[in-house]
């Protein structure tokens, strides 16, 4: 038995969260403006506030406010589509027949809209440096399918990744980028010596408001553009494509996408604490790389120079030689505790039974039981079929699967006070004792 409690740490009266909604007082203010002037609506005054407040913020001419961060991502990767192979048939989706670099270390939101558009996704391997899109992995990729034309580049949570280079590797093979920032609005990176914030950086870029995030309007997302027509297209698809005529008049496929005022009052009460909330998960991560620095295990790494996190979600990965054994299936996990190891199961179970909740780190896109055949690109190339029965080559490549296999994420909500932090730093320290 690695984890010992001898009594002295109690559960947590009060459940500490791994992210949860942080309330201030003014979205209340703007919720209820919208009731009293009867905007109960997809439009109103709350809504045009947050979409110029947030462009303004991200450094882009255009916000539309939409119902989901996945609803962003789904007409960004369908404006993609269309912009790349031709506006598709009602019934058909716009990257029919057409291959799709992927982050794979990420959440399903991601990537799904290439599904949803017909597309297929092709895996990306993750690099160890920040935790996002290799484009080593991404240069292989172009190599196998160079017909490709279209990249979904997440920034996980809350850390910009290789920005530049990957960037590089899309200009140097003619590809667009929906860029996935639902997790890391409020982050920067530095881009050709200015910075930039995520949001910012692709062709086609997508936020999130959902509940956990840094700021929530309890739901909601915002496509992000420079582009008018973009973003008049975008508004039009998430209100269901009216064209100009005095009936309901459709030429395209429409969607009912578009964000309440009343969330968008939410949005608009939570605006000017953003910087406060990353403070706060700074605060956070600081005090869990300091706690847990006599540990054998890393904190989620970023990249000092190029990047300034939002630090949403505090990580950690232990050592390999420090991990006990530990087994995962589609549903269940099992560990088998050892003196001075630990694993991710043992530390979220653990966690768990004194009221606090992590997270397991983002079951990579390729294991997936609805992805698992399709391609997956490693930086050694194909990442699929290359252990062989008869030659030990040694394990393939696969830097997502190992950081999901070492990895965790911590309770990282910014109502977490230094006391309770302390607390889960101690139940980790018994983990591995
Ligand atoms: C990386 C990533 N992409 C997309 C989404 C989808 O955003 P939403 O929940 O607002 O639809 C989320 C979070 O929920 C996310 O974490």
């Amino acid at each position: 038995m690695a984890f010992k409690n001898s009594g002295d740490i109690k559960p947590f009266v009060d459940k500490i969260w791994l992210s949860s909604p942080t309330m201030h007082g003014k979205e209340l203010e703007y919720m209820t403006e919208a009731y009293k002037t009867n905007w109960m609506s997809t439009v109103g005054k709350n809504i045009n506030e947050i979409e110029a407040q947030v462009a303004e913020y991200v450094g882009v001419k255009y916000a539309v406010a939409l119902s989901a961060g996945t609803a962003a991502l789904h007409l960004a990767t369908k404006l993609a589509g269309e912009k790349l192979y031709g506006q598709a048939r009602p019934n058909k989706g716009t990257l029919e027949g057409h291959t799709v670099f992927a982050s794979d270390m990420t959440f399903d939101a991601s990537i799904n809209p290439i599904a949803y558009e017909d597309g297929e996704a092709v895996f990306i391997d993750t690099e160890p440096d920040t935790w996002n899109m290799d484009p080593v992995a991404l240069e292989k990729a172009f190599e196998l399918y160079p017909d490709t034309k279209l990249v979904v580049i997440a920034h996980l949570y809350g850390t910009p990744g290789k920005v530049e280079e990957l960037k590089a590797v899309c200009d140097k093979h003619g590809a667009l980028i929906v860029e996935d920032a639902a997790e890391s609005f409020g982050a920067k990176y530095l881009l050709d010596g200015k910075w930039v914030e995520t949001g910012a950086l692709g062709d086609f870029n997508c936020i999130s408001f959902n509940g956990n995030k840094i700021i929530t309007g309890s739901c909601g997302g915002m496509f992000l553009t420079d582009s008018k027509d973009d973003a008049d297209k975008v508004r039009k698809w998430s209100t269901q494509s009216r064209e100009a005529a005095p009936w309901y008049q459709h030429e395209e496929i429409g969607y009912n996408y578009r964000m309440s005022n009343v969330i968008a009052g939410v949005i608009r009460g939570q605006m000017p604490y953003l910087q406060a909330h990353i403070n706060q998960k700074k605060a956070i991560y600081e005090r869990y790389k300091e706690g847990l620095k006599d540990l054998p295990v890393k904190m989620n790494p970023y990249d000092a120079e190029k990047s300034i996190p939002n630090f949403w979600l505090s990580c950690l990965l232990i050592d390999e030689d420090a991990m006990c054994k530990q087994v995962r299936d589609d549903q269940q996990a099992l560990f088998i505790p050892k003196t001075g190891r630990s694993c991710p199961t043992e530390i979220l179970e653990t966690l768990a039974s004194f009221n606090a909740e992590g997270r397991p780190i983002w079951k990579p896109m390729h294991s997936q039981p609805i992805y698992r055949s399709h391609a997956f690109i490693t930086a050694d190339g194909n990442g699929r079929g290359q252990s062989n029965a008869y030659i030990d080559k040694g394990n393939a490549r696969d830097i997502g699967m190992d950081i999901f296999r070492r990895g965790l994420c911590l309770p990282s909500d910014n109502k977490m006070n230094e006391e309770q932090q302390e607390l889960i730093i101690k139940l980790i320290y018994r983990c591995f004792s």
